[in-house]
């Protein structure tokens, strides 16, 4: 088994490059499906989902190649079964997205249901309803999700809340779809764009990206290319609190500052400063950090995907701040584990409260999702004395490098591997 351990009240100084952005890498890896050529596919961040996937793909009979850590080459002309390998694919939520890419190109797809972070109930009532308007029939059996579809003609979907899967799925079906679909209340997501970017690439036709409707004129195929994914805004603000919650100095390069506008005017309420350049921003506090309140909501507001972290670090802010979770209808579970490492944070449905002042104390402790794991690292690196967080599979398939990266900051953290 592997643990991180970290010593914390390291202030933690220096630049951190971020990679390729997670949930568009998970979106883009097997939109490739959908091409019949092959695909090079540049930051991609080097992380388990990605490489998962790629795993998924070539089972398919797609033939992957790594030409480095964060560059992979797709050939999908082999492709010869539409039926994603189970043990691959039920490791992670992002298998969801073979459903319309393969349905789109070969007209059926028969995918696992989707595994991936547990914050309750999380249906794909919303892709089936997408896939069965462009003319598809999906039956849910064994553990099994299958579409068929004779033949996927456009038509007008309202998605009854703006989910990313769900838009993405969709677009990737209406791809290959006779004549205009229509996606209204779609996600406004930059990996939605940037998936929608990477289809346009290859020659389909999407407009409308980034807005709440987007229209997609179907083509008869799509054609190949090279591509590079977005930075990761989690990533980034992921970073960007660790400034804040060490009393450090961090610059975050390589990003799209725009991005992290929710994450920034957060921060700069709690009197944090965030200098802003072209590719970067810069984080540091020179004072006691404000309390605030934070809301998630869809792009543009505030993201769920950065909700644990920044309530961790309101516990440390000098008075009384409320996080409501609008997203998810359970991702509080980590707060039991935060509360070992000194968190002061109260649950009541979907509302967490916390008075603030909280001096975290290293304690040992384990991720229960990816995020939560983020949040933990976070407290860690505050703590005073040694905590250690097991569960480390959970970042490692979203973090690329961290322990590389919080080092490389000046954090004492390591991994270890210990009999259980
Ligand atoms: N929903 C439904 N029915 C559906 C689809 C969604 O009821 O068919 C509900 C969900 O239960 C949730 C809300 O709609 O309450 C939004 O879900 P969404 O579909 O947007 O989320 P997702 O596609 O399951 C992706 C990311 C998550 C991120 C959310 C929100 C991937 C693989 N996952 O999940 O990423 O939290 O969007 O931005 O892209 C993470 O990176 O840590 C992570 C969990």
């Amino acid at each position: 088994m592997e643990y991180i351990v970290i010593n914390g009240e390291k202030s933690l100084k220096g630049s951190v490059h971020i990679g390729g952005a997670k949930n568009a890498a998970v979106a883009i890896v097997p939109a490739a499906v959908a091409s019949g050529g092959v695909c090079v596919i540049d930051n991609l961040p080097d992380i388990r989902d990605v490489r998962n996937l790629a795993v998924a793909i070539e089972k398919l009979g797609a033939k992957c190649q790594f030409l480095d850590g964060n560059t992979l080459e797709i050939d999908a002309s082999c492709i010869n079964t539409h039926v994603a390998d189970y043990e691959t694919a039920i490791n992670m939520r992002a298998s969801y997205y073979l459903l319309g890419a393969l349905l789109g190109r070969f007209g059926k797809a028969e995918v696992p249901m989707p595994g991936g972070c547990d914050f309750g109930y999380r249906p794909i009532d919303y892709h089936l309803k997408g896939f069965e308007a462009l003319g598809a029939t999906c039956v849910t059996e064994h553990g099994w999700v299958k579409v068929y579809a004779e033949k996927l003609t456009g038509a007008n979907i309202y998605l009854d809340c703006p989910s990313v899967g769900a838009t993405i799925n969709i677009m990737l079906a209406a791809v290959f779809a006779e004549g205009t679909t229509q996606i209204e209340n779609s996600a406004r997501e930059p990996h939605v764009v940037d998936t929608a970017n990477f289809l346009n690439m290859m020659g389909a036709k999407i407009s409308g990206a980034g807005t709440d409707i987007i229209r997609i004129s179907g083509v008869k195929e799509l054609g190949c290319g090279r591509y590079t994914i977005i930075p990761d805004p989690i990533e980034t603000g992921t970073y960007m609190i660790a400034a804040a919650i060490t009393g450090g100095d961090i610059t975050v390069t390589n990003i799209i500052p725009k991005h992290m506008d929710p994450l920034t005017a957060k921060l700069r309420d709690m009197d944090c400063q965030v200098e802003e350049g072209e590719d970067y921003l810069r984080v540091y506090r020179t004072g006691e950090l404000k309390a605030c309140d934070v809301r998630t909501s869809y792009y543009p507001g505030f993201p769920t995907d950065l909700q644990p972290q920044m309530a961790t670090l309101l516990c440390t802010a000098s008075g009384t701040s409320v996080v409501t979770e609008t997203v998810f209808n359970n991702r509080f579970q980590y707060i039991n584990e935060l509360k070992r490492l000194g968190a002061n944070l109260k649950v009541d449905g979907r509302t967490a409260v916390t008075r603030g002042h909280c001096a975290f104390t290293g304690a040992q402790v384990g991720a229960t999702d990816l995020r939560s794991g983020a949040a933990l690292i976070l407290a860690g690196l505050a703590a005073k004395g040694e905590t250690t967080i097991g569960n480390v599979y959970h970042l490692d398939r979203g973090y690329e490098c961290f322990e590389e990266k919080f080092r490389s900051l000046g954090a004492d953290i390591k991994r270890i591997e210990k009999d259980e």
